[in-house]
């Protein structure tokens, strides 16, 4: 049997959200602005913080291959499902829910940026240690976790707990 440890309560969640969203508010203002999902993982937090961005904010969603239904990665990113809306001369902000390695983010920075918005940043919910070490930065990060296997909040293992209000650790029983 599974089991999980709360991390990040909803709580905290909904504050730091509400963190976000002001600080991207000030940064942009009135500029239109784009967010990009990164499926599935984001979308419950790409629901909380669009409510708290102004009415010139459009969104759109990219999906990049996933771990299946282990837990580490397989150092392959692939796009599933590509953005439906031109980017060029837009300002984008991508919307990640976790950065692990960070080799998701660097290979869509890199996609995305051959399509030359006018500004392309990245705001992230949680970051754990290894994204650092590899230079993968997000301008705007929630969370700083430590190495563990995380679910919840829109984050799965294989395709369970995305339901859950808060982040949890997963333990699995050996
Ligand atoms: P990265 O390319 O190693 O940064 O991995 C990014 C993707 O892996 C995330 O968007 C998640 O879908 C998945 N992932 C990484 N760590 C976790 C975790 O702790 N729990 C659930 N999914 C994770």
């Amino acid at each position: 049997m599974a089991s999980l440890e709360v991390l990040i309560t909803e709580q905290q969640i909904q504050d730091k959200v509400s963190e976000l969203a002001r600080r991207i508010s000030q940064d942009y203002g009135d500029t239109p602005l784009l967010l990009v999902s990164v499926l599935k993982g984001s979308f419950m937090f790409l629901a909380d913080l669009v409510r708290q961005l102004g009415p010139n904010t459009e969104i759109d969603f990219v999906q990049t291959s996933s771990y299946g239904d282990g837990t580490s990665s397989t150092g392959i990113v692939q796009i599933r499902k590509d953005l439906d809306i031109s980017i060029e001369g837009r300002d984008v902000l991508i919307v990640e829910d976790i950065l692990d390695t960070g080799l998701t983010l660097a290979h869509l920075r890199e996609l995305l940026g051959t399509r030359r918005p006018r500004s392309l940043k990245v705001v992230t919910l949680l970051c754990k240690p290894e994204a650092a070490r590899h230079g993968t930065q997000a301008e705007y990060v929630g969370f700083e976790i430590p190495d563990r296997f995380v679910v919840g909040y829109g984050l799965d293992h294989a395709e369970r707990y995305r339901n859950l209000p808060y982040v949890a650790v997963l333990h699995e029983a050996v």
